[in-house]
């Protein structure tokens, strides 16, 4: 059936909509980058005193602010600009840390330009890889997930309701900032818990943990979990975006390691975004597994059967899912290792 010229043309409209909406990601990159947030915070400042401030041409940041005024993140009014209560909210200097979040973001932004070749050759671009490699990368990386995890944290270690009044030992594998082992050390005050890293992130963790004023009961472990067995005597092990970077035969072999290295009784804590079956959704995690092509040699995602199926022939009961607020991110999946 035709269909009617207005519905067609409604949708070239909204296709081309789609296809530009990379133009406000980068306006608001643009205005991380110059610190237009941060300038404007409380006040209001005409464009040229923020061209100033920023060390920018003074046309061309009054463009961006006017930009940015109609997407709706300032307001204009004859004095200048100032933050719209949104971005006052989110991207000021006392805002909890969305702003290194989006730093991350601006970087992968440069990466999913690189999309086409990468699927051509099926290889992470080498300029990819090159970003990865720069001095202060690992530093970024860390501190931005950190400030992902640290406001969700908390809810996550009251959601696993871990038996108060005991000493637990918790394992973090790839733990990375040990925001969540921090969160749960503050719940539990007889919980202790190990951060196993690379030794390039160590010193980033360590930061983080001596700040956050608990390095007397969370502990970083420098270890390469491919190459060495993550110890013994744990009750929670977390693998907490850990699974989607490594090789597909490597994920059934790390959670046989945690299994070794938990107590009887003890649990596997898995959180990782999971595809449905048919691996075509949900839009979040089929968009993340093509990511993970941009940002890792072999790393990947997989389904709650592969998780299942590789828990189980660790020895692990059957998983149960945990699931979690939606604001919070991928839901947690958790085992046990049979007592006994
Ligand atoms: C995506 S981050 C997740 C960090 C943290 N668990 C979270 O959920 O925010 C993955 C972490 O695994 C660590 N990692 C990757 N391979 C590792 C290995 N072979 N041994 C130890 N840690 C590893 C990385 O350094 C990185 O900090």
């Amino acid at each position: 059936m035709e269909q009617p010229a207005e519905t067609f043309l409604q949708e070239r409209k909204e296709l081309l909509e789609m296809a530009r909406s990379y133009r406000q990601s980068q306006i608001l990159f643009t205005c991380l980058e110059l610190g237009i947030f941060d300038l404007l915070a409380g006040r209001w400042l005409p464009a040229g005193q923020v061209a100033a401030a920023s060390g920018a041409d003074e046309r061309a940041v009054e463009l961006l602010l006017n930009a940015a005024a109609a997407l709706g993140w300032l307001e204009k009014r004859a004095e200048g600009f100032s933050n719209a209560p949104l971005m006052e909210r989110h991207f000021t200097p006392g805002a909890p840390g969305l702003g290194r979040r989006l730093q991350l973001e601006s970087a992968f932004y440069h990466r999913w330009g690189n999309l086409t070749q990468a699927v051509r050759s099926g290889k992470r671009p080498p300029e990819d890889r090159r970003t990865t490699q720069a001095e202060d990368w690992v530093k970024t990386f860390i501190h931005a997930l950190y400030d992902a995890a640290a406001p969700v944290a908390p809810v996550i270690a009251a959601a696993l309701a871990l038996p108060e009044k005991c000493p637990l030992r918790v394992l973090d594998v790839g733990g990375g900032h040990g925001g969540y082992s921090i969160a749960l050390a503050q719940r539990h005050p007889l919980l202790t818990a190990t951060v196993f890293e690379l030794p390039q992130v160590v010193p980033v963790a360590r930061e983080i943990i001596a700040k956050s004023g608990m390095p007397d009961r969370v502990f970083v472990q420098e270890g390469n979990f491919q190459q060495e067995d993550l110890g013994s005597g744990y009750d929670v092990v977390l693998v907490f975006g850990v699974l989607n970077g490594e090789p597909p035969a490597g994920r059934p072999v790390l959670i046989r390691k945690v299994f070794n290295a938990l107590n009887p009784g003890g649990i596997i804590v898995l959180r990782d975004a999971v595809l449905e079956p048919d691996r075509a959704g949900p839009p979040e995690a089929a968009i993340f597994a093509l990511q993970m092509l941009l940002a890792t040699d072999s790393g990947g995602l997989d389904s709650r059967a592969d998780w299942d199926a590789w828990l189980r022939s660790a020895g692990f009961s059957p998983a149960r899912p945990l699931v979690l607020p939606e604001c919070i991110g991928a839901d947690l999946v958790i085992a046990t290792r049979p007592p006994g």
